[in-house]
């Protein structure tokens, strides 16, 4: 099980207590990748908390041989200063290394103990089928897409997919970025009035119900980044309540895809 709002750490600099505060909130789940640098960081974050967190991490598309597969994994545990990762994901699809020896690889490391969960990042649906095909013993648990109010490509075919196969679909950019905060200086005048109207009417901020949004969504749950305290509490309190049918409806207009 895994909370519907997590930590992102991409671009991350906000030391320990943003993340420290998340998990105090039920932000559990922290997602990591050997691209973002940020791995140390989240180990010294959730040092003395390792037992609340579920710490996701990343193979780059780059690293999906075998060998670099299993190097990776070590190399990310080193500097998560921990013995396991509980979802490792695979950063980007690459076309010139065969799935199945990626996936072999991956459920090698669940074998030794490295890994307890496969998930992947960016692929589609056919990439899916093919990684879920080349396992022999693990499900493919997760998928990390782009999804937002603004970003909504993944409605029609992939997240169909992933409830119709038990896919959990790990938002991200879920803020777009921070442009659906109400903060922003670069605003598109109908969806960001409707964001705002609908963040009223629930006594809620911006960013808020832009999240509850996406949560809206079956199998979703989203994974948005803060480098400061105040704003992941804010983030972390877009959980336990949901926009009304019609007030989801109201966005998925303002925001057509
Ligand atoms: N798998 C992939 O290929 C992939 C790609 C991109 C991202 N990701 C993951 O998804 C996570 C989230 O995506 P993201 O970082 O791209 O974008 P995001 O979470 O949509 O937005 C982050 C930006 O929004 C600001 N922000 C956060 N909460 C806010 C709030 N309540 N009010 C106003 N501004 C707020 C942050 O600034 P402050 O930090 O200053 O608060 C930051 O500039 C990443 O950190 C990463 O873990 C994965």
């Amino acid at each position: 099980m895994v909370p519907e709002i997590g930590l992102g750490t991409w671009k991350y600099k906000g030391g320990p207590e943003p993340l420290r505060k998340g998990i105090e909130l039920g932000a559990t789940l922290i997602d990591t990748a050997e691209m973002y640098k940020t791995e140390h960081a989240v180990g010294a974050a959730i040092k003395g908390r390792r037992d609340k967190v579920f710490l996701a991490t990343k193979v780059l598309g780059s690293n999906l041989r075998r060998d670099a597969v299993l190097r990776a994994a070590e190399k990310s545990l080193h500097l998560l200063d921990d013995d396991v990762i509980d979802l490792y994901q695979i950063h980007w699809s690459n076309r010139s290394v065969p799935i199945a020896e990626t996936m072999s690889a991956m459920e090698e490391l669940v074998d030794r103990g490295m890994v307890r969960y496969i998930g992947v990042s960016n692929f589609s649906v056919a990439e899916m089928k093919d990684a879920q095909q080349a396992m022999t013993n693990n499900p493919l648990v997760s998928n990390q897409v782009l999804y937002n109010l603004k970003q909504r490509q993944i409605e029609r075919y992939l997240i169909p997919y992933c409830v119709d196969n038990n896919i959990t679909v790990i938002a991200y950019t879920p803020l777009a970025d921070g442009s659906l905060s109400g903060k922003s200086r670069f605003r598109s005048a109908r969806g960001e009035s409707t964001l705002e109207r609908v963040a009223k009417e629930v006594d809620k901020t911006p960013a808020q119900a832009a999240l509850n949004w996406c949560l809206s969504r079956p199998n979703v749950i989203v994974i948005p980044k803060s480098n400061s305290v105040d704003r992941t509490v804010e983030n972390c309190q877009a959980s336990g309540w949901s926009l009304s049918t019609n007030q989801v409806q109201s966005l998925d207009a303002a925001f057509p895809q």
